[in-house]
């Protein structure tokens, strides 16, 4: 059993704090936020995380879990300390190292003795280097300390599962001892280790990003294609996706990803090779077609309704991807101000999020958790988020009550013939047109 300190409690310090207290450690989550701990501490969670919540109530009452603002004593007390805080983008595209340097600082003022410093925060190259130097420069005693970059690779909504069975884990260590007790530690979640350095670990998490981000907007150009020489485009990703060389996910063509991390990472990778003298003409390419993809689906309603303005529009979806209040970078944070922009009245549905988007986007729109509440006399309804509500939606139902039979649907939810055969112009991504009114191929 290790004593753990994990330093930040937003999606990946709380989730694999958790994970690490439901199979034996002794773990410390601390945050700067004293509202998020206040909460944490009466088992009231910060995040929208399936399962989340009965694993903390487990290991609190186990007493194996406890969540302070008393940083400095759950440092003094640990053997492994975590850095698990953000690092959001600066308006240049690099990653912003503010709260890792920060949390550097308040472990070298309490450096008591061996401890190993893991960065799990998504890190630019050289990060571990930095945090070494301003642990020293902090700590009085000037004890050994090691340096490990264990990156996360959890998805949102799936993030308890795929902690406690993850696919692999990244150890990236200053030192032989230091890798065995990280390896030690993560056994009851793999056996799949790779051993590595700090800086190759680093560039391993924005890799991994960037590499699934590139998929997706391959796919998404592909779709663009498609749409123009009248191919369906779920058919290409199946025909593809079964080469195991190329594999079936991530192929789901779409309005684009978002959240807070393929953006975010993507751009600083970007950043990363430009500072260090390389075009890296693929990522470029990556973020472009990625923008691009929201203003189509966009333009696939403009097409159809003509002018906006005066036009009520039904959103479905707010979070960026199903079972997550998270709408970090969601596409619903684009659309909805233009849409208001261009004079339309908007209604949005989510079964979550809406609490999250009412702090970013205020009342530009009426929010409903009630599907068909929002679908009743809007003149469209367009399909951002791929929640299994939308997805079971009554289309006889909601054909009554749109003024209009016409989706855009940046999902692909639905099948064309079932579409065409219930009247809808169904206008979806890569796929032909249902009953469309206009020729799409024109106006994008
Ligand atoms: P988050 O914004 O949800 O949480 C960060 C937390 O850190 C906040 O609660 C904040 O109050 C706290 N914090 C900030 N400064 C602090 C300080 N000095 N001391 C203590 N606490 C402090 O962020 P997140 O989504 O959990 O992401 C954290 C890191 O993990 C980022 O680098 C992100 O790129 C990476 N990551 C995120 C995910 C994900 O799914 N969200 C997955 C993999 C990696
Ligand atoms: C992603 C990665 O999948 C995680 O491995 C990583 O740890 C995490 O980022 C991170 O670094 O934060 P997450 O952002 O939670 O996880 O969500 P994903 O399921 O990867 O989806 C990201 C975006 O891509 C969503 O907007 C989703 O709708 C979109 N997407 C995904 C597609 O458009 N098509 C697909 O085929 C798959």
């Amino acid at each position: 059993m290790a004593k753990m300190a994990v330093i930040g409690t937003g999606y990946v310090g709380l989730v694999s704090g958790t994970c690490f207290a439901e199979v034996g450690n002794d773990v410390t989550c601390c945050d700067v936020d004293q509202t998020k701990i206040s909460n944490l501490q009466r088992a009231i969670m910060p995040i929208y995380e399936p399962g989340l919540k009965e694993l903390v109530q487990r290991n609190m009452e186990c007493g194996t879990l406890r969540f302070t603002v008393e940083i400095g004593d759950a440092i003094k007390e640990a053997d492994i300390v975590y850095i698990a805080v953000g690092t959001p983008m600066r308006s240049t595209g690099e990653a912003d190292l503010t709260y890792v340097k920060q949390v550097a600082k308040t472990i070298g003022e309490n450096l008591n003795g061996y401890k190993i410093i893991v960065t799990k925060s998504t890190v630019p190259v050289g990060t571990g280097k930095i945090i070494k130097k301003i642990i020293k420069e902090y700590s009085c005693l000037q004890v050994p300390f090691d340096i490990v970059s264990n990156p996360e690779f959890l998805r949102e909504g799936a993030a308890i599962k795929e902690t406690l069975q993850m696919e692999r884990a990244v150890i990236g260590a200053s030192s032989g001892h230091a890798f065995q007790i990280m390896s030690k530690l993560h056994e009851p979640f793999t056996s799949t280790i790779v051993k590595t350095t700090v800086e190759t670990a680093e560039l391993i998490k924005y890799a991994a990003n960037a590499f699934l981000a590139t998929k997706i907007s391959f796919i998404n150009d592909i779709a663009n294609i498609c749409e123009r020489v009248g191919a369906d485009v779920t058919k290409i990703s199946e025909g593809i996706g079964l080469d195991s060389r190329i594999g079936k996910k991530f192929l789901q063509a779409g309005v684009g990803f978002g959240g807070s991390c393929f953006p975010k990472d993507t751009a600083a990778l970007l950043h990363i090779a430009t500072e260090n003298g390389y075009d890296f003409k693929l990522m470029k390419a990556v973020m472009e077609t990625n923008e691009a993809q929201r203003v189509q689906l966009v333009k696939k309603l403009e097409a159809e309704l003509g002018s906006l303005k005066g036009k009520s529009i039904s959103v479905l979806g707010l979070a960026f991807k199903p079972d997550t209040d998270d709408v970090r970078s969601s596409p619903a944070l684009d659309i909805i101000p233009y849409l208001v922009s261009q004079g339309a009245t908007v209604k949005a549905y989510d079964p979550i999020a809406i609490n999250e988007a009412k702090k970013r986007l205020g009342y530009q729109c009426v929010y409903s958790e009630n599907l068909y509440e929002t679908l009743t006399d809007t003149d469209a309804c367009l399909i951002l988020t791929d929640w299994n509500q939308v997805k079971e939606l009554d289309l006889i139902k909601t054909k009554s009550i749109l003024t209009q039979p016409l989706i855009v649907d940046g999902r692909n939810l639905f099948s064309l013939e079932m579409m065409e055969e219930l009247g809808y112009t169904y206008l979806s991504v890569g796929r032909p047109a249902t009953n469309k009114i206009v020729d799409l191929t024109k106006a994008l």
